[in-house]
């Protein structure tokens, strides 16, 4: 297993008494070196091992997700894309968990909709996510990927398919719709599809991956703000960084 990088910076000087930072990454310490200063700024490095991006958002939102559990709305969140007349473009949609063991994050959408050409113009978007139990919001800035049937990279369609059976029967036919955002011709007559539970994706069904490059967390109730930002590393590998700042 490979042994990655990160690097925690914080604002020098003592902390509030009782205040928490990020509840973070301390399960995935292995090692530590001794802090560096860097003129207002102490720098910590932290070795990780694991995956390639130890990130260490994605554990404050797990844990925003546990506690907001029992409210159905809490895997809802607005992803905002740029149409290609350069104005935001913004829609709910539903949160279908991250990609394996990465921190790309699911989302499934029809091929059809306007989103996809936005995405296809700019492949950047914002996602912020509010959770109004525990009154945390996350802005996670990043890259959009499009993995629809067309798509030539075969582990990619094979994570589409994943994607497609791991959604309920009636999610599923709404990809047999008709096109989105087209005039209603089917004057109320609600026309019913069928659909084999055993069948492959269909045609318009759409996995996106959001690959997060940036988050701004912000907790309402201790009142603290945390920037995560991430660059590639040399060798290749993405490195985050966070910074708490004045909410
Ligand atoms: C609660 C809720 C959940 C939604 N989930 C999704 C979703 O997961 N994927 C999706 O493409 N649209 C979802 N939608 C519909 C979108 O908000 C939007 O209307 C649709 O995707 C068309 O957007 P577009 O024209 O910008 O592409 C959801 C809407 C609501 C209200």
């Amino acid at each position: 297993m490979c042994c990655h990088v990160i690097y925690v910076i914080r604002t020098a000087g003592r902390g509030r008494t009782g205040a928490r930072g990020p509840s973070g990454d301390t399960s995935t310490t292995v090692f530590s070196r001794p802090k560096q200063k860097l003129g207002e700024k102490e720098i910590e490095e932290h070795s990780f091992s694991g995956m390639a991006t130890a990130a260490s958002w994605k554990p404050l939102l797990l844990r925003a997700l546990d506690s907001n559990a029992h409210l159905k709305h809490s895997t809802f969140f607005q992803l905002a894309t740029i149409g290609s007349n350069g104005r935001p473009s913004n829609r709910t949609v539903v949160f279908r968990g991250f990609q394996e063991d990465t921190n790309e994050i699911q989302i499934n959408t029809d091929r059809r909709s306007a989103k996809i050409e936005e995405i296809k113009h700019c492949h950047f978007g914002e996602i912020c996510w509010y959770f109004t139990e525990s009154w945390e919001q996350f802005r996670i800035n990043g890259k959009i990927d499009i993995i629809d049937g067309a798509n030539s990279d075969a582990c990619k369609l094979q994570h589409r398919e994943k994607a497609w059976f791991a959604s309920s029967l009636k999610s599923r036919l709404q990809y047999l719709a008709p096109a989105p955002r087209l005039p209603d011709i089917s004057n109320g007559s609600g026309e019913e599809n069928q659909l084999d539970p055993s069948e492959g994706p269909v045609e318009a069904f759409c996995l996106l991956l959001f690959d997060p490059e940036q988050v701004d967390y912000l907790n309402l109730k201790s009142n603290e703000r945390f920037i995560f930002t991430s660059r590639s590393s040399e060798q290749g590998f993405k490195v985050w960084m966070s910074e708490k700042v004045n909410p």
